[in-house]
């Protein structure tokens, strides 16, 4: 038996090989060196208490966030206008941020409210600001100027209170996009997973998500498809939806009936929402979602579908564990089978990049220095 337990878990592989096996970078899929533009849940909401400022560092963007008096989050650009003290470390006054070194003033949209060496503050002076969302326990941030959709939820759950379960947070030793393709590389199915499946699939594609909807004739051999076969059917149904390059959803079971015929079945449900790291890896936390149920019978019902959800996710999590250490995941030699994979990547690569990691950043005049009074 290997022992890839205890191989090298950094992140690095993207750097190796690179004469002898040179990599194509993409545009968007599995590059460290950009952000797409997406929402990242970047702190726990119980994190950040009303009052409180913090900075916090998305790969290499310093955002500064507050809880205002009335409860709600705001995050801007790190850097004070004036003399680029780190507003995270400044002072929250109502629904405002002050900087600590010379007490200016912010909105929450950026915007410079009080100097107090001045009457009127500086026309035109302002920080940016970002989308904020708070969901599933966390405090979600847009990485652009304005979001084309919200913090998503599982596919099937739109038109409910969803109701989450937040699990951990793991280190991805690899980009997060190298897991949301795992979840709809059809091949691996037989490979790793024993279950050798002839899938058909169907892409959707809305503005920056993209849902794939998946169909399976379960075969006959393996521990694993018979009894799915007697539980599903014969055929084995799954969505997932990618949005924004950088949260995966995933619904098991969707549209599916016991034993194929009978009574509809409740679909299972995880998402997952990542942040890439500058040494090439990903933390991504894991969340379980089922739609919101009342009284006594409905919570046990939620607690009864999350210990399935958690069970499926360890197995098939365990099985692809071994894929993962030193992989350096390209795209060069895709065959019959990976169609799935491919379209992924096509997709994600089509996202509009973040103004953070743009290439037309705003050329200013360095040599000049302004005084107001
Ligand atoms: S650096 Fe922020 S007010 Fe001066
Ligand atoms: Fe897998």
């Amino acid at each position: 038996m290997s022992d890839w337990k205890k191989a090298p878990r950094d992140g690095a592989s993207r750097n190796e090989n690179t004469l002898s096996q040179p990599l194509k970078e993409h545009r968007v899929f599995n590059n460290h060196k950009v952000l797409s533009q997406g929402w990242y849940p970047l702190v726990d909401s119980k994190k950040l208490k009303k009052g409180q400022a913090k900075s916090y560092k998305l790969l290499d963007q310093r955002l500064a966030l507050y809880r205002g008096e009335d409860k709600k989050v705001r995050a801007m650009d790190a850097f004070c206008p004036h003399m680029g003290a780190d507003l995270g470390n400044g002072e929250v006054i109502e629904n405002k941020l002050r900087c600590y070194f010379h007490q200016w003033e912010f909105s929450g949209d950026g915007s410079v409210q009080k100097v107090p060496a001045l009457e009127k503050p500086p026309c035109g002076v302002k920080v940016q600001s970002y989308p904020v969302q708070e969901k599933y326990g966390q405090i979600w941030v847009y990485s652009g100027v304005e979001a084309d959709h919200d913090v998503p939820v599982a596919p099937g759950l739109e038109e409910y209170d969803a109701d989450a379960l937040y699990v951990k947070e793991i280190t991805l030793f690899a980009h997060h996009h190298v897991l949301m393709a795992g979840g709809i590389d059809l091949n691996h199915f037989a490979t790793v997973h024993n279950l050798d499946m002839e899938f058909n699939f169907d892409v959707v594609e809305d503005g920056s998500e993209f849902i794939w909807e998946l169909e399976g004739e379960l075969p006959d051999n393996g521990f694993k498809a018979r009894i799915g076969k007697w539980f599903l059917g014969p055929k084995f149904r799954y969505q997932m939806k990618f949005s924004g390059g950088s949260v995966t959803a995933i619904t098991y079971g969707y549209k599916q009936k016991f034993k194929g015929v009978g009574k509809e079945l409740p679909s299972l449900h995880i998402l997952w929402g990542a942040i890439p790291q500058e040494n090439g890896v990903s933390k991504v936390k894991i969340f379980l979602l089922t739609k919101k149920r009342k009284g006594l019978m409905g919570k046990l019902k939620n607690i009864g579908l999350y210990l399935s959800t958690f069970g499926l996710l360890t197995i098939l999590r365990d099985e692809d564990a071994k894929a993962f250490p030193n992989m350096r995941f390209q795209t060069g030699h895709l065959v019959k089978g990976d169609e799935s994979v491919a379209r992924l990547v096509q997709c994600l690569n089509k996202l509009p990049i973040s103004p953070w990691y743009s290439k037309q950043v705003r050329k200013k005049d360095s040599r000049q220095v302004e005084v107001w009074n």
